[in-house]
């Protein structure tokens, strides 16, 4: 007798004890005597094959190429209770089929071609749990279903259903769960859930729901979850009625067209906990939508047209999204909102921010600000944050900010988390983070900073930073000590060196990204000296050569090749090979000369007229090859890999200067880098006025 353990055995094994089985078991299928079931998978059968033990319970027939199944495919097992008909590419079921299985309780025939349910199909059985997702059905007919009083799961996602019979899902008073996901299903007529007392979850999202009877979900006094995204639908009026006071949790109705909430769209929904109205047209809120709706906790109405929203009545609300609305001025009364922790006003073409703006939410925790008008445009009151003690988290991205705002955020003395990412700041004055004293979290991705070194002295007055991250900033070189933070992220920069000292005080980093820079070689002791938990090195043309040769020693020798190990890039030869795979005397350089950079700056434009292109030379000797970093004098950094309009590193090292301007007078720096060393040299411009054209 084989037991369960069969599955375990390899098919050699089962071939051997085939003898035995061959007397009830249809070929190419494993059948189980104690279940007893049988299984038949992957076999190239169009139907149904015979000869079942006739004390089968659960039948299996998956990833086999069954078209048809005929009455009587099953008639043979009349103690059947679970079948599983997934994956075949069953397109008929004939009228009759299940007839006589009254034991028949659980049937899944998922991912095939079924295009028709006929009514009576499963008149002799008990189904309990019923799923056909990804087939091709066009219709739930009355009397498929209906009055089928044992059902308590239907699942139905993926299919073509467009027609919803009148009693579709009446008289299941088991039923808990229907999902119809992703179906062309325009209307939900009246009765289709009378007597749906139990149902728990209902999820349609992805139809084309123009319409919901009145009072189609009147009976439905257990419902949780209430799923009607994506679909057509162009108002609720009326249909949650019979809802009210119900034990409604999640109200999901994202991704419709609904236009207003009137004050008898929602009320008394007192379980409502969660409530997606995002991505609607909503203009109008009327007073009093939202009485009696005490739980709510989780408002998302991001993605409408409002103009204006009262905060009334939303007494137990914790987060609110508003985020991509028109709203002309901030959430209106809101110290009706004691609770509320997390604002998103992000998007909305607000042109004011008052003194003390959000004084009245007296748990405000989070506020989002990204591209709102009164930051992007200056005419937020810069005392709008002020006496908000409980503030921790404030978010101004994409305002095309130039610099931090650093009265915006002098009163959010208690923030811990700022983000000014996807604005246009270059550099940090020394006094940027003054009345950030508790800040912990510093966002400024995707901005413009090219040269860290004025962020690295603003820092100094904090003291808890932990994180900072500077992803996507066009930031060429990493010089010596920078400020020391716990987690730092460097990804998507032009980062062409690294000072060797770059990680002098940071001790203890629990992360650091470096990928997707244009970095060719490590310093040896870069990481030495502190304690890294994950580095992300990915993603950099690393040239493994001899600038390459003190850090591959240093990863060996400390065992820390799985964390620190990197892809070469080049010399050719090694593209595709790991560095810790490279023995240390392959690690060379094809030079005659080892020497550190020496730069030669002669040639230089000293003066040119403002409008014209001025050039700077910066010819380096030194091998290996040295990366080469031009600063300007108002602190810009540039490598050849920057794409500033107007500065431009040339592959002889030398900077040109385009259409240059007045301010663009003074010292500029060009500094060479390899791993013996480093050196640096000024050479000065001035600019004329192309008026007076006078030498000074
Ligand atoms: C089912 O029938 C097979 C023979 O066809 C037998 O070996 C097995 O013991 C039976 N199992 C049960 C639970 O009756
Ligand atoms: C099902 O039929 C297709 C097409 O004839 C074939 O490629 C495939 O291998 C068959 N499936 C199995 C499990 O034999
Ligand atoms: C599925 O059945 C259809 C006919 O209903 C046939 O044309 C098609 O080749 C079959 N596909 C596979 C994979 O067997
Ligand atoms: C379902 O049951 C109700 C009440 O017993 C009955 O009126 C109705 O005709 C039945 N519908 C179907 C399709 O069997
Ligand atoms: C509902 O709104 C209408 C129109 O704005 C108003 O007249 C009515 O008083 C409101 N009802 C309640 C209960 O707030
Ligand atoms: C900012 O919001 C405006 C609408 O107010 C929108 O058109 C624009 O695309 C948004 N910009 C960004 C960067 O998100
Ligand atoms: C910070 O929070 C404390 C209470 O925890 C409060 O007394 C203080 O005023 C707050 N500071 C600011 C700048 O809001
Ligand atoms: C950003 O501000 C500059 C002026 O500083 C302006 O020329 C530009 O149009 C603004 N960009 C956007 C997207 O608002
Ligand atoms: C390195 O190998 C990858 C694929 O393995 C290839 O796409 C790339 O062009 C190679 N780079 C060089 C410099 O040969
Ligand atoms: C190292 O160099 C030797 C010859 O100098 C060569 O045979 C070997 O394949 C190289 N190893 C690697 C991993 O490149
Ligand atoms: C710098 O280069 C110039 C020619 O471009 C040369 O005359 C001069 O000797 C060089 N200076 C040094 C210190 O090598
Ligand atoms: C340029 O070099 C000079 C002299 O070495 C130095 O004083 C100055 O700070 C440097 N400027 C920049 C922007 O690095």
């Amino acid at each position: 007798m084989l037991t369960r353990m069969a599955t375990i055995l390899s098919p050699l094994l089962l071939l051997t004890f085939a003898p035995m089985l061959s007397l009830a078991c249809p070929r190419g299928c494993q059948c189980y005597g104690d279940v007893p079931s049988v299984h038949c998978y992957y076999l190239d059968i169009t139907t149904v094959p015979s000869g079942f033990p006739p004390n089968t319970t659960l039948l299996a027939i998956r990833h086999c190429n069954i078209t048809t199944l005929r009455r009587g495919d099953f008639s043979g097992m009349p103690l059947l209770a679970t079948l599983y008909l997934d994956w075949n590419n069953i397109s008929t079921i004939e009228p009759g089929t299940f007839d006589g299985l009254f034991h028949l309780q659980s049937l899944t025939f998922g991912a095939n071609r079924v295009t028709k349910l006929t009514p009576g199909l499963f008149k002799d059985n008990k189904l309990t749990d019923f799923d056909a997702s990804d087939n091709r059905i066009e219709s739930i007919p009355s009397g498929v279903f209906t009055n089928h009083s044992s059902l308590t799961g239907l699942i139905l996602n993926d299919n073509r259903i467009s027609m919803l019979g009148a009693d579709a899902f009446a008289g299941l008073p088991q039923l808990v769960e229907i999902q119809i996901n992703n179906n062309l299903i325009p209307r939900i007529p009246a009765h289709a859930l009378k007597g749906a007392y139990k149902l728990w979850t209902l999820s349609m999202p992805g139809n084309a729901i123009s319409e919901i009877e009145e009072g189609a979900f009147s009976d439905c006094a257990s419902l949780y979850n209430l799923d009607l995204s994506n679909n057509l639908l162009t108002t609720l009026e009326g249909t949650l009625k019979g809802l009210t006071f119900s034990n409604l949790n999640s109200l999901t109705v994202s991704g419709n067209r609904i236009l207003e909430i009137t004050n008898s769209t929602l009320t008394s929904l007192t379980s409502l906990r969660d409530c997606f109205l995002d991505h609607n047209r909503i203009r109008k809120i009327e007073s009093g939508a939202f009485r009696g709706m005490g739980n709510l906790n989780n408002f998302y109405l991001g993605n409408n047209e409002l103009e204006e929203m009262p905060l009334n009545e939303l007494e137990g609300v914790l987060k609110l999204d508003l985020t991509n609305n028109r709203l002309r001025t901030p959430p209106l009364n809101m110290s009706a909102a004691p609770n509320l922790a997390i604002l998103m006003l992000s998007g909305n073409p607000m042109k004011t921010l008052a003194p003390s703006q959000f004084s009245g939410l007296k748990s405000i925790f989070d506020v989002d600000l990204n591209n709102v008008t009164a930051v992007r445009e200056h005419t937020a009151d810069f005392r709008a944050l002020c006496d908000a003690p409980t503030l921790e988290s404030v978010s101004m991205n994409d305002n095309n900010l130039t610099s931090f705002p650093y009265n915006l955020l002098s009163c959010a003395g208690n923030a811990t988390y700022i983000s000014v990412a996807g604005n246009r700041i270059t550099q940090f004055k020394n006094d940027d983070f003054f009345f950030l004293r508790e800040i912990a979290q510093l966002n400024l991705a995707d901005n413009r900073i090219t040269d860290i070194s004025t962020l690295t002295k603003a820092l100094q007055t904090t003291l808890f930073m932990f994180s900072l991250t500077l992803t996507g900033n066009p930031m060429v070189f990493l010089p010596e000590k920078l400020y020391p933070v716990a987690s730092l992220d460097l990804d998507n920069m032009k980062l062409c060196a690294v000072d060797k000292d770059a990680f002098e005080w940071m001790g203890k980093l629990e992360s650091i990204n470096l990928a997707k820079n244009r970095l060719r070689f490590i310093p040896g002791k870069l990481f030495a000296n502190i304690s890294v938990e994950k580095v992300n090195l990915d993603d950099n043309p690393w040239q493994c050569d001899c600038q390459m040769y003190e850090y591959a020693l240093w990863m060996k020798t400390s065992n820390n090749s799985e964390k620190f190990d990197i892809v070469c890039k080049g010399p050719e030869r090694l593209n595709g090979t790991y560095l810790s795979d490279i023995p240390l005397k392959n690690l060379t350089c094809d030079c005659v000369h080892y020497q550190a950079p020496a730069i030669n700056t002669t040639g230089s434009d000293t003066h040119v007229k403002a409008g014209q292109r001025a050039r700077l030379v910066c010819n380096v000797a030194g091998c290996p090859k040295a990366a080469v970093i031009w600063t300007t004098p108002l602190g810009e950094a540039f490598s050849e890999d920057s794409d500033d309009p107007r500065f431009t590193v040339l592959p002889d090292g030398g900077l040109e200067i385009r259409e240059t301007k007045m301010t663009d007078v003074g010292m500029y720096n060009c500094t060479a880098i390899n791993y013996l060393g480093t050196s640096q040299e000024s050479v000065g411009l001035k600019v004329m006025s192309s008026k007076t054209a006078v030498e000074q």
